[in-house]
């Protein structure tokens, strides 16, 4: 594994390249980046992909198709394996391997914020899986000083989006669903907020079927911004460093949890 600093240097590197604006030489530069790091598939759409080396081949897929499957998908196997499998099933057939053997479904214990501890929404872990596995490593980012681009985007647009967005074909609660902001990309914080407003119990079938939209609304966005990335045009919403800006990893609004005083960390009081 490569430390963080040696991603940076290569991430500073090929920028250098991209800045020295010979599209041959920035090939160049990234084809010898790719191989220099262990496991990064040479040409990701090569036939014959293995399940080792990443990252896997993308074909572009249709955004509303792959909502419709992970709304149905989340009453199968929840959040985060439902927006894993409504992408890889369809890269199953178009593209097979390494799809075929990847087991999707294990990721069910993504369900409830993992195991129901309610940390990170599943549909956002599954949301990070799928474009980690499909853009690779921080350098495979259009932007890499961002790091894993597409997964924090994700992130921060599902904090600050009311969800769910999308509405599905046929619904299986007729019931209205109400769209709330979480504020955050915990399953604790958004499950519970929208239980708030909404008044539905966690065990009702409106709040499961509001996690079941929101789950096809992560899928929606994740495919619009993979058909982004693989057309070269996703350009990176979310500009911010958490670990570099604050001396601490977290989700950038602090006083959401921190009303009183934000505490610093100790690099900060250094
Ligand atoms: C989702 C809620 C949440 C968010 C958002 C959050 N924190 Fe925290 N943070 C906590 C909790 C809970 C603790 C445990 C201690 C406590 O209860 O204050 C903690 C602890 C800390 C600590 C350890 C020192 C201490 O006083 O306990 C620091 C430093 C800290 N947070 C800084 C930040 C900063 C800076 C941000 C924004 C970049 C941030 N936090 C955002 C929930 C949060």
């Amino acid at each position: 594994m490569k430390t963080d600093r040696q991603f940076e240097l290569e991430c500073s590197r090929r920028h250098f390249l991209k800045g020295a604006g010979t599209a041959a030489l920035g090939a160049a530069g990234i084809t010898a980046l790719a191989t220099s790091i262990p496991g990064f598939i040479k040409d990701a759409n090569a036939v014959g992909a293995s399940m080792e080396k990443w990252p896997w081949p993308y074909v572009k897929l249709d955004p509303d198709k792959t909502a419709e499957i992970a709304y149905n998908e989340w009453y199968r196997v929840f959040c985060g394996a439902a927006v894993i499998n409504a992408v890889f099933s369809q890269l199953r057939e178009k593209v097979g391997e390494p799809y075929k053997s990847f087991p999707a479904d294990s990721f069910v214990f993504l369900e409830g914020g993992m195991a129901g501890w309610g940390t990170v929404c599943g549909s956002n872990a599954g949301a990070n899986i799928v474009s980690n596995l499909i853009i690779g490593p921080r350098i495979g980012g259009p932007d890499c000083e961002h790091g894993h681009t597409i997964g924090s985007d994700m992130m921060d647009w599902y904090s600050n989006t009311p969800l769910p967005t999308y509405t599905p074909k046929e619904p299986k609660q007729k019931t209205a669903i109400i769209q709330t902001k979480s504020e955050s990309p915990l399953c604790h914080v958004s499950v519970g907020k929208w239980m708030d407003k909404s008044g539905f119990v966690l065990g009702s079938a409106e709040r499961k079927d509001r996690c079941a939209r929101v789950a096809a609304s992560v899928a929606h966005k994740l495919v619009v911004d993979l058909n982004a990335w693989k057309d070269a045009t996703f350009k990176p919403k979310s500009t911010w460093t958490p670990g570099k800006t604050f001396g601490i990893t977290a989700q950038q609004n602090c006083a959401e949890c921190h009303p009183a005083k934000v505490p610093a960390p100790p690099t900060a009081r250094k």
